[in-house]
């Protein structure tokens, strides 16, 4: 019997690959079998995430692709059909928060710089939306693939300081829906799309917020912690299961979730 979590030989195409839990998920992807490319804007991140796969003895290829901008993704689109024929996974985790989008404590949201909330919702917005419009394209010609994009506990209920990535995740997951909903009509049950919301993890975005100078907790990593029923943070590694689970055959009737990743976060009312 085939193993059905296997993702043995697909093709996992991961925008923003050379951070923190895109470099995490290749790494993970790559250990399952998956031949990874990895795309990101900035040429040192993609070069030390090869290194790493190759060292893991996998198969990877590398691109600078802007995700922001249509014409680099369909050029490395069809860079990546002229080397590996097809893309059967994609992971969009090139996103993240925009320091001037994010709130001082003595700060409110008048305060809120203008540019920033542009750019912080065209990163997690534009810069999910069009890498699923070019590299889903491609699915869409063998009817077959699996999408993931990354949402956050910022849209489940009001983060105090981050009004620009909340309202821009919050898309991530209404789109997440609606290209389910719409691939799944159109192109039929073989190609899904499903969002991972993580909790809280500690990345190079969010440590100055959650980790002091001293590597004591800060008051907000406090609050946290309280309202997370493990009382922990996650580990970055703790995203590659449901990851890996999303792209199998296992998760063959899956399409359109949102698929919390929190210690009980989500769940929990905090009293
Ligand atoms: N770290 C967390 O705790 C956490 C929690 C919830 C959600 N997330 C989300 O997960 C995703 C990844 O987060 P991370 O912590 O790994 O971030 P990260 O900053 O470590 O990685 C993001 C990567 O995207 C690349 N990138 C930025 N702009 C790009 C562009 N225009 N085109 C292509 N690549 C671009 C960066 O160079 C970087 O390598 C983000 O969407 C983030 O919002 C993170």
């Amino acid at each position: 019997m085939t193993d059905m979590f296997s993702i043995k030989g697909k093709v996992a195409v991961i925008t923003g690959a050379g951070g923190v839990l895109g470099g995490s998920i290749a790494l993970s992807l790559s250990k399952a079998g998956a031949k990874i490319v990895v795309l990101d804007i900035r040429k040192e991140n993609i070069d030390r995430k090869l290194e790493e796969l190759k060292k893991q003895g996998g198969e990877a290829v590398g691109f600078v692709c802007d995700v922001l901008n249509m014409d680099s993704l369909k050029e490395t689109a069809d860079k990546i059909v002229a080397q590996w024929k097809q893309i059967d996974i994609l992971i969009n985790c090139a996103g993240g928060n925009v320091p001037g989008a994010t709130l001082l404590p003595d700060q409110t949201i008048f305060d809120m710089k203008i540019e920033d909330w542009e750019k912080v919702t065209q990163l997690n917005q534009t810069g999910t939306v069009f890498p699923c419009l070019v590299f889903g394209k491609v699915m869409s010609e063998r009817k077959e693939g699996s999408i993931i994009t990354i949402s956050s506990m910022a849209t489940y209920s009001a983060l105090t300081r981050v009004p620009g990535y909340s309202v821009a995740k919050t898309g991530i997951n209404i789109f997440t829906k609606w290209m389910a909903t719409e691939l799944a009509q159109k192109f039929g049950d073989g190609i899904r799309v499903n969002a991972i919301a993580p909790g809280f993890f500690i990345g190079d975005q969010n440590r100055a917020i959650l980790i002091n100078p001293d590597g004591s907790y800060t008051d907000r990593s406090k609050k946290v912690l309280a309202k997370t029923p493990m009382g922990r943070f996650g580990d970055i590694n703790e995203l590659n299961g449901i990851v890996q689970f999303l792209c199998s055959p296992a998760a063959s009737f899956i399409t359109g979730a949102i698929i919390p990743v929190d210690g009980g976060f989500s769940a929990y009312s905090g009293v």
